[in-house]
């Protein structure tokens, strides 16, 4: 054979090689996947295609200068998911660590930039001990660049962000940009500082699993978006999650006629408010019955589970759904839930995916807390984003709609296109309860009977004003409808705003509170 073929051959087994057999075969012995087995389960079969496996890092402190492996910690390049092209990069931790070194955020600034010219998304597998620490101030400079990088591309290509293992320092704060976190349960973790430097600051003991692991990050803080079982799972999940998604900010997602008929009413929706309008029922199985296969892709279903965001099909069409859970906290919007769903109509906006509102909220939740944790800057963050929206906007009332919180959701008053009721709806300032307790204060307090003359104002005072029929009257709501028929109703509302034009004024950016 020519030797200089077989020096390229040569040179691309080593590039595969990473760290070495050993370093491969202890991360085999853990349940992980290579840093290439990854991509593999990613993308469709056989269609990634490698660049800069020649790259080599130019660090010669530390005896570095001995220990150049090729490709240096990260695996850069593209293929497709469902034939569709999208750009990829998945650090090796059998190398440094995965650490990422000058020349690992060139690798990795390289694919963002061709991802962004050529409008496809990015899904960065991250499994990385942070800055190299070899390289100082450089590595530093890398961050700063990818980081750049993210922020340009936020809103044009979506950005997709997979923790497979300890990510640590830096290696944090480019997902933490991107549009969603993806961890695998038990074994990928987050964090600024691991808990041995925690207990060096502020003397916590604290595990791995319980300072960043899948479940805080998906439970309590809100960082990440998903929790899978496995790194097979989670690979699996971000491909479907795709099918959802526009390859850039210029497109719309696409179409997938599938077998549900467009025109299926479903009587089990006349039924599922209960008559106590105290009584809860599960927004989901409202979403399951309208969607198409009844499949919802739902996103941060473990985070602030008072509102109910996610992807699914209506007609074909991809649509982003924003919904109040009665379920949870009688659907209250919060300091979380109002981040949580901002986010999501924001990128729904960003990608051209239309927004679907099913509103039962009782208000925003008071109490000292929600107060002095911020409840109006952050309640003004849905706000924001709902009026800012210029997608194709629907709203279904399915019961209450009190106070701040009938503004907020996607109100006709801030732009939504085609807002219903079902006739179970209540729209007004507030409950019953509270409403009557306010404006018959001395009548209720003189009364010979003041909880019978209590409950007799606040029947009241639901017959006239706690129903859809005033909004209706005044065209707040376009319709009252059948909740069986909200199906058709919907996806006859999207195809009427498949040409729809709106913009907001000229500016560089807003000011959104955050
Ligand atoms: C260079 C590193 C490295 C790093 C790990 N390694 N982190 N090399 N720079 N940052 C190397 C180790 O020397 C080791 O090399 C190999 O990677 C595997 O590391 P282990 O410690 O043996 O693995 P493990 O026990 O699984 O622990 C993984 C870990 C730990 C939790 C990630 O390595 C760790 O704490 N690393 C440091 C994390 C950190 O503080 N990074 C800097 C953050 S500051 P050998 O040759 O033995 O296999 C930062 C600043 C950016 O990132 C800020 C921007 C905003």
């Amino acid at each position: 054979m020519n030797p200089k073929i077989e020096h390229l051959r040569q040179l691309k087994q080593q590039a595969h090689a990473g760290g070495g057999e050993d370093k491969m075969a202890a991360r085999k012995a853990k349940g992980k996947l290579s840093a290439r087995e990854r991509i593999e389960v990613l993308l469709d079969n056989g269609s990634f295609r490698e660049i800069d496996a020649l790259m080599v890092h130019r660090e010669s402190n530390f005896g570095m200068e001995k220990k150049k492996i090729l490709g240096d910690s990260v695996v850069t390049g593209w293929g497709t998911i469902d034939g569709r092209l999208v750009y990829v990069f998945s650090q090796d931790f059998t190398v440094f660590g995965g650490s990422l070194s000058g020349v690992h955020a060139e690798k990795i600034c390289k694919v963002m930039e061709m991802a962004m010219r050529n409008g496809a998304p990015i899904v960065g597998i991250n499994d990385s001990g942070g800055a190299r620490i070899q390289e100082g101030v450089v590595s530093l400079a890398g961050y700063a660049d990818v980081f750049l990088r993210n922020t340009l591309a936020s809103g044009v290509i979506p950005q997709i962000s997979v923790i497979m293992g300890p990510c640590a320092g830096g290696a944090v704060y480019s997902p933490a940009l991107t549009d969603f976190i993806f961890m695998v349960k038990n074994s990928s973790h987050m964090f600024i500082t691991g808990p041995d430097v925690v207990k060096a600051v502020t003397g916590e003991d604290v595990t791995f699993e319980e300072l960043g692991g899948a479940m805080t990050h998906n439970t309590i803080s809100g960082v990440a978006h998903m929790a899978a079982e496995s790194e097979e799972d989670c690979l699996f999940l971000i491909r479907e999650m795709m099918s959802y998604l526009p390859s850039n900010n210029m497109e719309d997602a696409p179409f997938k006629a599938g077998s549900d008929d467009n025109l299926r009413t479903e009587e089990k929706l006349n039924e599922i408010v209960p008559d106590n309008p105290n009584k809860p029922y599960d927004i989901r199985d409202v979403i399951n019955l309208i969607v198409d296969e009844g499949r919802f892709y739902e996103i941060q279903q473990h985070y602030a589970q008072n509102i109910v965001v996610g992807f699914a099909r209506l007609g074909g069409y991809s649509v982003g759904i924003v919904a109040n859970q009665p379920m949870v906290l009688a659907g209250v919007l919060d300091i979380a839930a109002s981040e949580k769903a901002a986010r999501f109509v924001r990128f729904c906006d960003c990608f051209n995916i239309p927004l679907i509102v099913f509103e039962d909220v009782p208000g925003f939740l008071p109490g000292i807390n929600q107060e002095h944790g911020g409840i109006i800057r952050h309640g003004a963050k849905l706000l924001y984003a709902f009026c800012e929206a210029t997608v194709p906007k629907l709203t279904v009332i399915t019961r209450k709609a009190y106070g701040g919180a009938y503004c907020v959701m996607n109100s006709k008053h801030i732009r939504s296109d085609f807002n219903v009721a079902w006739p179970t709806a209540e729209i007004a300032v507030m409950g019953p309860e509270g409403a009557v307790n306010i404006i018959y204060r001395r009548e209720i307090s003189e009364a010979e009977q003041p909880e019978a003359k209590r409950s007799e104002l606040a029947a009241e005072y639901r017959e006239h004003l706690a129903n859809p029929y005033i909004a209706a009257q005044r065209g707040y709501v376009d319709d009252v409808i059948e909740p069986s028929e909200t199906r058709p109703r919907l996806i006859n509302a999207l195809n009427m705003l498949q040409n729809k034009r709106d913009q907001n004024p000229p500016k560089k950016h807003g000011n959104m509170p955050l």
